[in-house]
């Protein structure tokens, strides 16, 4: 696992004079199959999200509103990607750190995700997940 396997996915988008659609299909649009959908919405001004990586967990990140800025870590490596289209979306590899910040007013983001919730998936402890990725390299 690295950072550069992280990368922005252009989802189709439908525009007309009604305003516009954009989907995504697992295995089509997006490399992994969809088990869960998440979504955060109501954010509070100045407050982040994330802080933490996930062991087995494939996600696409999607700013359906407003814009956030999700910065990836790989333990070696920092990468910071602003999202701010709802037809594009972050897809986010296992095994990467991630912090999501700079939220704008509004902000919503979506999150499609490879498997259904388990907090056994997560590191929350920074220290850990750089001992437990820099012990499997
Ligand atoms: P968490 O993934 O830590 O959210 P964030 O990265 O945005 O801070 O999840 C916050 C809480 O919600 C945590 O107690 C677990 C719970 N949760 C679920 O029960 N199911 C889910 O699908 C998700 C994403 C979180």
């Amino acid at each position: 696992m690295t950072i550069h396997q992280a990368r922005i996915i252009s989802l189709p988008h439908q525009q007309d004079s009604r305003g516009a659609l954009s989907f995504a299909e697992g295995g089509q649009h997006i490399p992994f199959t969809i088990a869960r959908v998440y979504y955060l919405y109501h954010l509070t001004f100045g407050e982040n999200r994330g802080g933490h990586a996930h062991k087995a967990l494939q996600q696409l990140i999607i700013a359906v509103s407003g814009s956030f800025t999700v910065q990836l870590d790989d333990g070696r490596q920092k990468v910071a990607f602003t999202l701010n289209h709802p037809a594009q979306g972050l897809y986010v590899p296992a095994g990467l750190w991630r912090d999501l910040k700079d939220f704008s007013q509004g902000a919503a983001c979506l999150v499609l995700a490879s498997l259904p919730y388990s907090e056994d998936d997560y590191y929350r402890d920074y220290q850990e997940y750089l001992q437990a990725t820099q012990g499997s390299e």
